[in-house]
């Protein structure tokens, strides 16, 4: 079969790597994909993620089987149901269902209606009353705008003022929707589950982001820095406790509710002293928890995809070794950076997925905030991270930077 995945960044570059491996799989196109994916998928950086009728009559013209839709954006702006009214098959929830990741208080409200369990919350709708709400909450408290914010548009208040600095920066004029949550204290972890409908199947291997920007959790929230799977202090009572209490009753609840969700939905969750809480739902693979996770998988990805499309028993098989992934990116990032810097050193054999990088005169330049994603294998997590290290140490450039640290929390 043809298969079009669609995105930009260094998860579409796995999702292609890991899709070549699949015998089902004859042909990978890639919209807008990257040059660094052309050596695995026909890759055509001209048509833009957001023009979708292009892209749907690109995929009546390729004889597109499926379509497996990387980032949110599209999905949140209906892209997959343009692609099924054409008989096309796509592996990502139609734009009513992605509004678990597209909207913080759909999340929050379905939740409530299901007691699927997750920080208790309060929307507000203008700034004024925002500033009469957060001199009366408990501190920290996080803010949370409603919408997409590609991870920027969340802010932990430890105390009034930096609430007050909060609420400035989340609404920008006097009407605005902000969700005020509880701060829950534990670890996070990331739970990747394929969905159709009420049938929901985790990946039973769980894989962890490392969201702050510097080493030790410092800095300014970013898409991610890294990431690693299988989590080894992470056990199987805690997946099972997720599947039973947020897996399993989230795809009911969307189903349910009229929201039916086919592809990945991401569980984005923490341990807390009462079980497992949702921080946050994302309605497609994590960037770079999708590099990890694929990089992991043993079994047939697009074998997968089709047992979903048919709810039938899916079993992920997994490699023994443990992956461990550090993302370079531009200096200045999440804030402002340069771009067109050079960057050399790498190969494009899967021990690097590339998210912002692009030829210019048969030379490859920064493009984009998080850059490239170093990955390492080996029998254990230090194993794989000394790999993963290793290979962050043979790309030249002076442009990027990298948190040190990926993974530590396994090796405590
Ligand atoms: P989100 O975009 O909702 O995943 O939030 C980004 C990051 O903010 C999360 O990965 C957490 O580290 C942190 N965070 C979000 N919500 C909470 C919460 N209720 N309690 C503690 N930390 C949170
Ligand atoms: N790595 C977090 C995300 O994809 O949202």
């Amino acid at each position: 079969m043809n298969v079009l995945v669609i995105g930009t960044g260094g998860r579409e570059h796995a999702i292609a790597h890991k899709l070549k491996q699949s015998d089902l799989v004859k042909h990978i196109f890639a919209i807008p994909g990257n040059d660094a994916m052309t050596n695995i998928a026909e890759v055509h950086t001209e048509i833009a993620e957001t023009a979708h009728n292009e892209i749907v009559a690109f995929a009546k013209a390729h004889d597109i089987e499926w379509t497996i839709i990387g980032p949110e954006q599209p999905l949140t702006e209906g892209l997959a149901d343009q692609l099924r009214q054409e008989n096309i098959k796509v592996f990502g929830p139609s734009k009513a269902a992605a509004q678990i990741e597209g909207s913080k208080l759909f999340a929050k409200q379905i939740m409530e209606r299901h007691n699927i369990p997750t920080a208790t919350y309060k929307e507000i709708d203008t700034k004024t009353q925002a500033l009469e709400y957060i001199k009366q909450c408990d501190y920290p408290i996080v803010l949370k705008k409603d919408g997409l914010a590609a991870g920027k548009g969340v802010i932990i208040a430890e105390n009034i003022e930096q609430a007050q600095s909060g609420v400035e920066t989340l609404y920008p004029e006097e009407q605005g929707l902000v969700v005020f949550e509880t701060f829950l204290e534990g670890e996070e972890f990331s739970l990747m589950t394929f969905v159709n409908g009420d049938y929901a199947v985790p990946f039973d291997c769980i894989a962890q982001d490392h969201k702050r920007a510097f080493d030790n959790d410092q800095g300014p929230n970013t898409g991610g820095m890294g990431a690693y799977c299988p989590v080894p202090h992470i056990g199987a009572d805690i997946l099972q406790q997720t599947n039973e209490t947020i897996a399993q009753p989230i795809a009911k609840a969307l189903h349910d509710e009229g929201y039916p969700f086919f592809g990945v939905l991401y569980i984005g969750a923490i341990i807390t002293a009462d079980g497992p809480k949702v921080i946050e739902f994302n309605a497609r693979f994590g960037d770079p928890e999708a590099q990890v996770l694929l990089a992991r998988m043993d079994s047939d990805l697009m074998q997968h995809i089709v047992e979903l499309e048919q709810k039938a028993p899916i079993e992920f098989k997994w490699k023994d070794n443990a992956v461990v992934g550090v993302m370079l990116a531009s200096k200045g990032y999440p804030g402002s950076y340069e771009k067109g810097q050079l960057v050399s050193g790498f190969d494009l054999d899967g021990t690097y997925f590339v998210s912002g990088l692009k030829l210019q005169q048969e030379q490859y330049v920064t493009s984009g905030g998080r850059v490239i994603l170093a990955l390492g294998e080996g029998v254990s997590i230090d194993k794989a991270k000394e790999q993963a290290y290793q290979a962050v140490k043979r790309i030249n450039s002076d442009a990027l930077f990298y948190r040190q640290d990926i993974s530590n929390k396994a090796l405590r």
